[in-house]
This record gives C-alpha cells, sequence and structure tokens, in this order.
C-alpha cells in the first residue's frame, strides 16, 4: 500500500449494512502509511487511557510512556495534582525520566537541567553566558490530563474537546461499576504479533468465544447470540451478557462486588471506548484492556486486573488475585495465535475479507467508525 492511493482500497462492502457487509482489506492492519495516518487522526486526536492514578499514588511519583513515539511523562505534584507533559528537555530534547519512580525534581540525564514536579525549569548549569535566556520562564509543555473512575486519561490535542464528554456514553454504561473504589490487583503486559486493531476486534469478537475459549471461559458463558450489542459514538459499544468468573472452574474466589450487588452472580458487561480501550467486568472483578499500536503489524495489550478496595484487604488477596490474572493470561495465550494467524492474512497476496455475521456488530460498528476517521476529508 505504501506509495499507492489509499482510494484504491475496497472498502464499500464495509459500508453496506451488515446484513450485507464484508470485512476489510488486508492494507488496513499492514499499510505503514496507515499506521502514520492513525497517529495523526486517532492517537494525537483522541483522549487515550493511560495509567490508574494509584499507579502515581504519592506526591513526585512519575511513570513515563510513548504514545506513538510521542515521549509523556506523568507526575503527581507536592500538592497531589497529576501533570501530564511532554517528556522533552527544553535543552535538547532528551527524555527526562524513564520508567517509573518517585522523585523531588526531574535533572535531565544528558546536561542535568533541572524541573520540579510542576514542570518549571529550575536549574540550567553554565547557561549564564546565554543572553536573553531566563530559567524561570521556561516550563515543560503541558498536555492535557482528565482522571475519572480512578484512571489518567491524556489528550495530545490542546482543542480536544473535555475528557467528561468524550467519555459521556461510555461513562454511563460503565461507571456503575465504581472502578474509582477498585485498586489494581496485578497488571498484564502482552506484546502481540499483530496490528493493535486487531487486538480491539478481537476482544470485541462475540463471535470466537465458543471455538477459541472452548477448553476456559468459553464453557462458562451463555450463547451470544442472546445478548444485544449497544452502539456508541466513536466506535464505541457495550454488551451486558452472562458468564462465570474468570478463574479456572468458573467460580469466584471473592463475591459479588459491593457497587454492584444487585446483580446476579453470572452477571458481565463488556464495553469498548475508542480507540483503544475494552473495560470487562465479572461480578467479582473488572478487566480492563489497553491496546497500543508498537509498528504496524505490532502491539502491546495491557490487562489491568481490579477488584473492589474491601477485596483488598482480606486475608490472601494478593494469592487470590493471581488466579484471576493468570487465567486472564490462559485466555489471552489462546488468541495470541488467532491473531498472529490473522495479521498474517492480512499481507496475503491470497487473502480476500469475507462475510460478516450479525455477531459481529461491534467490529462493523468499530471499522466504520475507523473508515469515518480515516478516510473522510
Ligand atoms: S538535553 Fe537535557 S540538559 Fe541537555
Ligand atoms: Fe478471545
Amino acid at each position: 500500500m505504501e506509495g499507492e492511493d489509499m482510494s484504491s482500497l475496497d472498502l464499500a462492502s464495509t459500508r453496506q449494512p451488515i446484513e450485507r457487509a464484508s470485512h476489510v482489506p488486508g492494507d488496513i492492519y499492514s499499510s505503514p502509511r496507515l499506521f502514520a495516518q492513525e497517529k495523526e487522526r486517532i492517537f494525537l486526536k483522541d483522549w487515550l487511557c493511560v495509567a490508574r492514578a494509584e499507579e502515581i499514588a504519592n506526591p513526585g511519583d512519575y511513570m513515563t510512556l510513548r504514545i506513538m513515539n510521542e515521549p509523556i511523562l506523568i507526575v503527581r505534584d507536592l500538592e497531589g495534582a497529576v501533570h501530564a507533559f511532554a517528556n522533552l528537555c527544553l535543552h535538547r530534547g532528551v527524555e527526562l525520566a524513564f520508567g517509573q519512580g518517585n522523585v523531588k525534581q526531574f535533572t535531565c540525564p544528558y546536561h542535568a537541567w533541572t524541573y520540579d514536579l510542576k514542570g518549571d525549569l529550575r536549574g540550567a548549569p553554565f547557561m549564564r553566558q546565554s543572553t536573553d535566556f531566563e530559567a524561570r520562564d521556561c516550563k515543560l509543555k503541558e498536555v492535557k490530563i482528565g482522571l475519572w473512575a480512578g484512571w489518567v486519561f491524556v489528550n495530545l490535542d490542546p482543542t480536544a474537546e473535555p475528557l467528561e464528554s468524550y467519555i459521556s456514553e461510555f461513562a454511563e454504561d460503565v461507571g456503575f461499576l465504581k472502578m474509582e473504589d477498585c485498586v489494581l490487583g496485578s497488571k498484564l503486559v502482552v506484546d502481540l504479533d499483530c496490528n493493535w486493531k486487531l487486538v480491539v476486534e478481537n476482544l470485541m469478537d462475540v463471535y470466537h468465544a465458543q471455538t477459541v475459549h472452548a477448553k476456559s471461559f468459553g464453557k462458562h458463558r451463555g450463547s451470544p447470540d442472546r445478548y444485544p450489542i449497544h452502539l456508541r459514538k466513536y466506535g464505541g459499544t457495550c454488551t451486558t451478557y452472562e458468564a462465570a468468573p474468570m478463574t479456572p472452574d468458573g467460580k469466584t474466589l471473592f463475591r459479588t462486588m459491593p457497587a454492584i450487588a444487585d446483580k446476579a452472580d453470572n452477571f458481565a458487561i463488556s464495553a469498548h471506548l475508542g480507540p483503544n480501550m475494552q473495560v470487562i467486568a465479572r461480578a467479582d472483578n473488572i478487566h480492563p484492556l489497553i491496546m497500543w499500536p508498537v509498528m504496524p503489524t505490532t502491539s502491546r495489550t495491557i490487562v489491568y486486573n481490579l477488584f473492589p478496595k474491601e477485596f483488598a484487604t482480606e486475608p490472601n488477596f494478593k494469592e487470590r488475585a493471581q488466579v484471576y490474572h493468570d487465567y486472564l493470561a490462559l485466555v489471552l495465550m489462546e488468541d495470541r495465535d488467532m491473531v498472529a494467524s490473522l495479521q498474517n492474512a492480512m499481507a496475503s497476496s491470497l487473502f480476500v475479507p469475507g462475510r460478516m455475521s450479525f455477531l459481529e456488530k461491534g467490529i462493523h460498528h468499530v471499522l466504520n467508525a475507523y473508515i469515518d476517521r480515516m478516510f473522510s476529508e
């Protein structure tokens, strides 16, 4: 696709109502040019969930990430406010911090310019002969930040709509889970040999659970044609269904979460927030996933294994949370070969996109939202 005209992509059959629709051409998942355009049109524009606030719980706690190579620094200042900055020293642009940790100030590892936790430049050695340069006038570039339900979101577009309006429908769908009252039992990071969108689609694909996951959670959930999939703005979806807790035998090691005490013990919900977050919950556990593009044909999925804070103070919490963690890892491993095989198909000269099932309503919706974003003028 590189160097070719994107208008040669045949998207017309994906634009049809789902009863007539086909999947998209493989270039959508493999073209470097489209990957660059996704950064420009999606990842530099949308609100992106990047962390749990509890991961930077204390003054001086920071964490760093690169969003499609854009370096971001998130830090909690001495008053407890959370900031996001471009993780670029004002001198030559070296990243001020790597990984995560706790600091009193940031010292650039290259020539030792120092910054406080609010991003103000506090010291710049050997700059006294540089005229019209005042360290006190310099501040790290701020990135828009928002907090919701215990999550940290950033947006690289200074003109973006407020987080509250961006997530309004999603908040209505999953706000009752009270993720702000949850703690992170564990975090699982999995690198997958496929484009990030194949993981997004895989997570909203209710069609594959009975086959790929037949030996794991597939046998503990209701038939997928029984549950309506609700469509939301920006490619969002939400469906509530019936499924057992995410343990090997489908039995909870805790109990129904206090926030949803009125729900049955086989309650389940799965909601997508564009572009790259899926919140999945069972009665006793919430496991949101975030899918990060790495290269056109590789991605990183982070699974947050959340429990209500009431569970976290009980005996053997860590051990019990680990059972869920291991099971989530096993399920993702079941998907891993499928998404890698899908990715291979996307670059095959033999691949022809096939027709969709009505169970792929969410995928049809997210693909059409993607086409709107990527191919409109
Ligand atoms: S690049 Fe940071 S002090 Fe020179
Ligand atoms: Fe799966």
